[in-house]
């Protein structure tokens, strides 16, 4: 008898409705895994020429689309008081930062959701991609809502982390879940450093950078369930300064 992994169906506990790389459609409360799925009982199969299709139609939804978020954006408890110029532009240029970030994330999802050869593990990276649509749709209403832009260089980030997220998925399925444990874990920590930088008064995006943090807390642990193989150091550190350099690159452009 099939069993999921506990791990692989954790990474899909806030199921959205998802735009579905590996069957044709969408099922929201479907008999599906979990009340959602990408098909019904019997799902129908892509051919590798229709995934490519989808794929292009992922990277064109999160860059040129309004996202739509499953759950509502976090909202402080109260509202801030009105921001200053300079605390509104800091705060526009990091949450312009963690836009890309999330414009990233569905690329990596997309590409490892490609590059897998099991269809289970395939499922997981495309509804963590669709849980990563929550914090894009976050990460630009609140930018629109600060009067920022979004990264003129977003179709570069996209690209590039398409290309990491295939080359992860190729090295195998424990590598690329390993990376997804690295990647988040990176994630929040550059988010626990932005709680820092957020001005004091900027309660609207610290409400969202709050809740992001622990979402992507929470895939990683998700990942490392399903069976993630820890990464070497250098992979490691290479992923580090790639991320530095994007981060310092979307502070301004
Ligand atoms: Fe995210
Ligand atoms: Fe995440």
């Amino acid at each position: 008898m099939h069993q999921r992994d506990p791990g692989l169906e954790s990474l899909g506990e806030q199921k959205k409705a998802l735009c579905c790389l590996g069957t044709t459609s969408i099922s929201p409360g479907a008999s599906g895994v979990d009340g959602y799925s990408c098909g019904d009982m019997n799902p129908v199969r892509l051919s590798p020429g229709d995934r490519l299709l989808a794929v292009a139609d992922h990277a064109l939804r999160a860059l040129t689309s309004t996202p739509q978020g499953v759950r509502p954006k976090p909202v402080p408890a109260r509202p801030g008081p009105p921001l200053d110029d300079s605390d509104r532009r800091l705060a526009g240029a990091l949450m312009r930062v963690n836009h890309v970030g999330e414009v990233c994330a569905q690329a990596l999802y997309s590409a490892q959701a490609l590059a897998t050869p099991n269809p289970a593990l395939r499922r997981q990276f495309t509804e963590a991609a669709a849980e990563e649509t929550d914090h894009l749709a976050w990460t630009a209403e609140r930018l629109r809502e600060l009067g920022a832009r979004q990264s003129v260089l977003n179709p570069l980030w996209y690209l590039g982390a398409f290309g990491i997220g295939l080359v992860a998925g190729r090295l195998g399925d424990k590598v690329s879940l390993g990376f997804m444990v690295e990647t988040e874990r990176q994630v929040e920590h550059h988010l626990a450093g932005h709680l820092e930088r957020l001005p004091e008064s900027d309660l609207a995006s610290r409400a969202i950078v709050t809740q992001m943090k622990s979402d992507e807390a929470g895939h990683a642990i998700a990942a490392e369930r399903a069976g993630a193989a820890p990464l070497p150091w250098p992979a490691r550190l290479a992923m580090r300064l790639a991320g530095r350099v994007m981060t310092r690159t979307a502070h301004y452009l």
